[in-house]
This record gives C-alpha cells, structure tokens and sequence, in this order.
C-alpha cells in the first residue's frame, strides 16, 4: 500500500492512476490529515500544488513520522517542500517552466534513473525553482534550465523530484515511478483486476452475511460492475431494481434488460415511464426537470424495495473519485465534493449501504468488469446522464417528443456503431431543439423540428471537444435521420468545446 498525500494538485489523481497501473495499491489523503497508523504504507508520494512553498498560506505537513522512516518521492511542490523545510533555498525562477523539457544531466548511480537516459523528455509545470539543495542532499537530475530537476538526501531514501513523472508527456515518467516504488521501496505488484475480484468478493461475503442487498441498475459501467460482483458473493441474496423512467434511449430498457437477465442477476424491469412524464408535464426548467426526474426516481425505487422482505443493504455504484476529499485551493481547508452518487439515499430508507467500486477508478471498473467477462459492448458504453432524454429535449417534455428523440439518437448511435466510430467518441447523442425551421418537401413549405448531434472526447468530462467526424459520415446521417424521422427536416452539428459550452444543452 502507498501512500499519496495531497498538497491540491491538480495531477494528485493522475498520480494514483500511474500507481495503480503498475498493479499497486495506493490511497490519497489529505496532507493535513495524515492517517494515524502508518504500519501498512510501504511508501510515501508527496504530491505537487497550486502554492509556492513561500508562501505564508502554503500547506505544512508534519512529515516527522514519514521523512526518513519511509521510501519518499516529493514530486514539484513535495519537493521543493522537501527542500525549504530541509536547510534549502527555494525562490522564484527568473523564467516560469511550463511544458517540455528533457533531461540533460543524470546520476549514472542513481537507482531512481535506472534504465532513463539523459535526454529523456519530462513535463515541467512550476514558477519556484530550488536554488540550494539542503547539505545532506544530492542533485542526481538536471535539466539545461533547473539545475536541480532531481534530488536525494544521502542516507536515506528520500528523494525530490521537480517534474511530473504522472502526465503522459514525461516519456520515462512510469519508469521513474516503478523504480521507486519496484526497486527502491520493494512494494509488491499484487493490485490486479483478479485480486480485487477474489478479495472484495470474500469481503463483501463476510460482510454480507445471509442479509438481502438491493441495487438500483443504470445500464451504466458503474452499477453494472457493482453488481456482478455481490452477485458473485451473495448470488440470490442481491435484488436488483431497473427502472424505466421513460428518458432511456431506444429500445435500451427492454434491451438491457435481457442482458442482465443473461447475467444471471436477479433482477426486475419496474416501466414507471408514465409515471416520470406525468410528473415532467409542463416543465422547461432544467434544474426543475433533474429535481422532479430524481424525486420520482426515489419514489419508485423506494416503493419498490420496500416490496423486498427484510433488506437490510443499499449497493451503490459509488467509485473513488467521488470519496476523494479534495483540497480547496483558496486554503488549506478541506471540502469533499458533492456528487449524486454519494450519501444520495433518502433518510426514510435506512439501509446500511455497501459501495463494492469506492476505491476504484473508471478505467480499473472497466479493467474489473472485464476480469468477470461483462461483455465489452456492455463495458465501453458511452455515458449517458441520469436525467436522461429529458436534458436533450429543450424546452418542456411530452412522449412524442421523447420518441423522436430517440428515433434521431438511435440512427446516430448505430451510424456510429457501423462506421466504426463508436469508440473513439467518448460521448455522442441527438439533442431536439424548441424551434421549427421552414422547408419544402414537394411544392410546400413546412415547418419542422431541428436537431443537433453532438458528439465529444473527453476523458473525464470535466473538459471536452468536439469530435472531427468525417464529412461523408455526417452526410449519411442527416440523410438518413431525415428520411426516416417524420417532424425532422433540419439537422446540425454542434461544434462547440467544453469550456465555455457544456457537453449537455441544458
Ligand atoms: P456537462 O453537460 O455538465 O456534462 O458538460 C458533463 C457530464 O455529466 C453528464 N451530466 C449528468 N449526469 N445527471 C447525471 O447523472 C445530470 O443531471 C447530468 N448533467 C450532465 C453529461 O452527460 C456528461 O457526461
């Protein structure tokens, strides 16, 4: 187990990742709240941050039960930590050191470059630089303008780095930290998909007991994970509940449906769309519309495990970086992000929740589900909000506006699909806007809907673009849409990126 603490990088996250694709186990605190038992951490990541360790507002942990009692790699801020607090000098740097640099000098002894070259490309992102190293430290890296890209205090195995081994653009970055972590501070590769298989599978047993679980399925990556896993602990004991609220794609309730049939899961298909669109009439807000989709949701599903005798546990498809407490960057003060995954259960249900996924990230819940042979289509599904069709349908909802939509959505998604495209579009749907637009169809003029397609790449969704689709791609949909959607004769593409558009409409 590693340990990562936080200083409010932005790359914190992107540092974990990197450790746990090198199959170890890492978990990231606070620096301010340093857990009390160290005894199972085999090494210690002092993350960079948004400050310049002078000033008077910057973090200050109190490293005396970690520094020179762990294997520690400061990375940017951690090191220039390391540095000042260390009898070093840190100042400003007279240019500020953005982007690409490579390596130009590196200690042939040391164990950190083994098997880097000088040259080597490294990502550097910081407006302080170290000037002097404290006496008991030695540079083993430079570049041709920071003299001190890497350090290690002699004697211990504590080391400093000034670039950021986690982004892609450092060439050698996964090297480094597989040095530290492998060679340096001996950390067993024992984090694979099929140990966290074994071992949460015997956890969640044990926990479970003979007790009933119920799960809310999504046909998301998230719940569906989730939940082969406590089938694989508790089998029958688990009920899952599938809502169709209505705002689904095409054909997706019945269709998933029988997927997770397949499966094996318990699982009931609840049709409460009638139930979500009498409620929506009317409504053009936004925000009203998720407020009235989630209430029903609660609704529903609470109707429906109350049917379900003596349950006594929620599963949620919770993953990690919905529990990372993050760093404020005003201050050191800590706040944890507010998300509808977390403690989003209504009080009135009183179920003791398990969270099997909370300490994985997207691409090992993908990386898990693979492990239990989740067919792959069912695994590399785009994402598709909670709220459903009813945030692509501008302006207030009825169910024929909800069929076109779909019909629009379908013929998109299966062009995808067919041309190959499917996967290298991390988010793509049908948007229907509340306008008509003239056209002729024969000798008259009409007035008909307007749709918009959007398609994007995004990692994490918190930024996005617009994906570049091909011209003749784009063509056989409009045709194909508007030949085959009555009410459509006008289709666009939205070429916006995210900032400032969002990758929704509403
Ligand atoms: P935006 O539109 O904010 O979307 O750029 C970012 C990601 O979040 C999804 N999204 C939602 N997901 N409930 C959800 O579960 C919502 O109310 C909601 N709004 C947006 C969106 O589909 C995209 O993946």
């Amino acid at each position: 187990n590693v340990l990562i603490l936080d200083f409010g990088s932005q790359y914190t996250q992107l540092i974990a990742r990197r450790v746990r694709e090198l199959n170890i186990y890492c978990e990231i605190f606070p620096f301010h709240k340093i857990p009390e038992n160290l005894a199972d951490f085999k090494a210690v990541i002092l993350s960079g941050s948004p400050f310049s360790v002078r000033n008077p507002e910057a973090p200050k942990p109190d490293l005396s039960k970690i520094k020179s009692k762990f294997p520690v790699l400061g990375v940017c801020f951690g090191a220039q930590f390391m540095a000042h607090n260390f009898g070093g000098l840190v100042a400003s740097s007279n240019t500020r050191e953005f982007g690409r640099a490579n390596l130009s000098y590196v200690d042939p002894t040391s164990d950190l470059f083994e098997g880097i070259t000088e040259q080597s490309q490294v990502w550097m992102s910081h407006s302080d630089s170290i000037k002097e190293l404290p006496e008991q430290a030695k540079c083993i890296a430079s570049t041709a303008d920071v003299k001190f890209a890497a350090y290690k205090f002699q004697d211990e195995l504590t080391y400093g780095i000034q670039f950021h081994p986690e982004v892609y653009h450092s060439t050698d970055g996964k090297k480094l930290l597989e040095n530290f972590l492998v060679k340096i501070a001996g950390v067993p590769q024992t984090w694979t998909p099929s140990a966290f298989v074994d071992m949460t599978v015997a956890d969640l047993k044990e926990k479970i007991g003979n007790d009933k679980v119920v799960l809310g399925l999504s046909g998301g990556v998230d719940s569906t994970v989730a939940a082969t896993l406590l089938h694989k602990a508790i089998g029958k004991q688990l009920y899952c509940i599938f809502v169709n609220n209505g705002l689904l794609r095409k054909d997706e309730f019945t269709s998933v449906l029988d997927q997770y049939k397949h499966m094996g899961l318990n699982v009931k298909g609840v049709d409460a769309s009638t139930y979500f669109l009498d409620k929506l009439e009317g409504i053009s807000d936004p925000e009203q519309k998720r407020k009235i989709i989630g209430n029903a949701f609660i609704d529903i599903f609470d109707d429906e495990a109350g049917q379900i005798k003596d349950v006594v546990y929620l599963a949620q498809g919770t993953i990690y970086p919905d529990v990372i407490e993050s760093i404020s960057v005003n201050g050191p003060s800590a706040t944890i992000k507010s998300h509808h995954n977390v403690g989003g259960l209504p009080d009135f249900m009183k179920l003791k929740v398990v969270e099997p996924l909370r300490m994985l990230f997207k691409d090992e819940v993908r990386r898990v589900g693979a492990e239990m042979n989740i067919d792959a289509k069912l695994l590399g599904r785009h994402p598709f909000p909670g709220p459903g069709l009813a945030i692509r349908i501008l302006g207030d909802i009825t169910a024929e506006k909800v069929k076109l939509v779909q019909e629009v959505d379908h013929v998109f998604i299966q062009a995808l699909r067919e041309w190959k495209l499917y996967d290298k579009v991390w988010q793509a749907g049908a948007i229907l806007l509340p306008v008509e637009s003239v056209g002729v169809m024969g000798d008259e003029r009409t007035y008909e809907k307007v749709v918009a397609l959007r398609a994007v790449e995004s990692t994490d969704g918190m930024t996005a673009d617009w994906v570049d689709l091909p011209y003749k791609f784009l063509q056989y949909v409009s045709n194909t849409i508007i030949n085959k959607v009555k009410g459509v004769n006008r289709v666009v593409y939205d070429i916006s990126s995210k900032p400032p558009a969002t990758i929704e409409w509403e």
